[in-house]
């Protein structure tokens, strides 16, 4: 083919997969078009491969098959793990894409030195401090995720001082380098300093908030990638990179506003460390536990049922058993709907994937506005494994760690019900006073089990 007419179809196909991949990234905003914004990047990715591979700067193939087969022999596995390693597996996916940009950035540094311009030396500095510090940064944040790192927040006097200064060190030796870079120790230096940085900045976050730490790595490494773009003169990496970096960013944002938490309290401030004293005031109050018969006999009265699900549930697995219980419940010509909370679980959409996975219906997934508009007309809230998200202290206690949060008012609904193990306090770490409420009746057990035991009280042979 003409090498001219060539490049324009290279570069149709480019903007065809850039087109879909902002299609993905709308359609992935929503339960309903989720599925269709999976398939749009899938498709927007082959063809942005397949144009690459077609066009005119390849070399040879032979380290490119090389490298799709290891490739593909680590991503496949990665592919099909359980739904609740997502987090960490995204994380890793995080680390492999961010060591790329940095490999490359190192490698087009060697190739071109003495001879890279100002300009050319920032593009490659930024690429492999910010690939370099996401590669390891997002390795320790896998690695808490996996619990093969300590969860709690490692900490020490000066910490921050101290980071930053290890940051700006790198800075200055991508600012010398722009200018001398002939200095050979300089450029290697700069590296080990940018990975040694993604180490500093990670482990002083406690385990719980890695979510929202790799929702912000994920936009580091879609930056890394928008700069790769830079280097390699491609368009469609700049885009893409940059629609990574943004969505990540966003990302993070909601899930800060979600928990009324700021990005600083997020980055330094070691939350999810359990407070001590959490379970004093625990012994002096009553509450009132009921079992799965009971639980049955007044879900059997009601006309209205908020179900709530969280953490908990996905620990358990018990959404096919949710599933069975909004059956039974529907057939009695009972209005069950979904409220989900958008940090119920530990990563964004935890729970309407869970709930899809059971094939509950869309529209009866409920937001947390439209939940709470009907909740004091709601017969019966059932809570099960959340927490915080349902904690009435943020809405009422000025003094407690999550005041200001946004929940789910399950507390004005007429009657509470919570399935738990225990009255073990939730990510954060706090009481709950739902719990000790007269209203409230503790349902204590494995989600999984209890809803089982649930389902099988109301199901055929039952008096409804
Ligand atoms: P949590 O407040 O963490 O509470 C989950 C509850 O589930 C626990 O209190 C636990 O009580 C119960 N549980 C655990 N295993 C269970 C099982 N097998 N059966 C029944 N119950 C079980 O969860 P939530 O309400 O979903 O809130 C999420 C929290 O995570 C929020 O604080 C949020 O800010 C934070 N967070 C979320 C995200 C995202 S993106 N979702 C990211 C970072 C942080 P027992 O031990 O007594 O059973």
């Amino acid at each position: 083919m003409n090498p001219i007419v060539q490049q324009h179809v290279t570069d149709f196909v480019y903007l065809a997969s850039i087109i879909l991949f902002i299609l993905s990234l709308k359609w992935l905003s929503s339960p309903e078009t989720a599925r269709r914004g999976v398939r749009a990047g899938e498709i927007g990715m082959a063809i942005a491969i397949l144009a690459t591979l077609a066009g005119s700067g390849i070399v040879q193939y032979t380290w490119i098959l090389v490298g799709l087969a290891v490739g593909g022999a680590v991503g496949v596995p990665l592919g099909l793990v359980k739904t609740t390693a997502v987090p960490q597996r995204t994380a890793l996916s995080h680390a492999f894409g961010a060591l790329t940009a940095a490999l490359i950035g190192i490698s087009e540094f060697y190739i071109e030195t003495p001879h890279v311009t100002k300009f050319g030396m920032v593009e490659i500095a930024l690429e492999v401090i910010i690939g370099g510090l996401t590669f390891t940064g997002s390795l320790i944040a896998a690695g808490k995720l996996q619990e093969i790192l300590p969860q709690r927040p490692m900490t020490y006097r000066g910490q921050n001082l101290v980071s930053l200064a290890v940051l700006a060190a790198a800075i200055g030796i991508g600012v010398t380098l722009m200018f001398q870079q002939e200095i050979v120790w300089l450029f290697p230096a700069m590296v080990v300093i940018s990975l040694l940085f993604g180490v500093m900045l990670v482990m002083p976050i406690g385990g719980a908030d890695m979510p929202t730490v790799i929702a912000l790595l994920n936009s580091y490494a879609g930056l890394a990638d928008a700069l790769l773009g830079f280097v390699l003169n491609s368009k469609v990496l700049i885009v893409a990179g940059a629609l990574d970096g943004a969505s990540g960013f966003i990302l993070a944002v909601i899930m800060c506003k979600a928990m009324n938490r700021s990005f600083t309290n997020v980055l330094f401030g070691a939350f999810g460390q359990l407070q001590t004293g959490a379970g004093k005031a625990v012994e002096e109050r009553t509450v009132r536990s009921a079992t799965p018969e009971d639980a049955a006999d007044i879900l059997k009265a009601a006309s209205s049922v908020v179900i709530v699900p969280g953490y908990g549930m996905a620990v358990a697995q018990a959404q096919h058993k949710v599933r069975e219980l909004y059956d039974i419940l529907t057939k009695q010509g009972i209005n069950v709907t979904f409220g989900v909370h958008p940090v119920a679980g530990r990563m964004p959409g935890h729970m309407n994937v869970l709930l899809a996975e059971a094939d509950i219906p869309y529209d009866k997934l409920l937001d947390m506005d439209q939940v709470n508009g009907d909740m004091p007309q709601t017969d019966v809230a059932l809570i099960i494994g959340a927490n915080d998200v349902c904690n009435p202290a943020a809405r009422t206690d000025s003094t407690s760690p999550i005041y200001g949060m946004p929940i789910i008012d399950v507390d004005k609904a007429r009657t509470v019900m919570v399935v738990k193990r225990s009255l073990n306090p939730g990510f954060a770490g706090i009481d709950n006073p739902l719990f000790y409420m007269d209203k409230t009746l503790m349902l204590f057990g494995d989600a999984k089990n209890f809803i089982g035991e649930v389902v099988r009280e109301l199901g055929p042979g039952s008096h409804m």
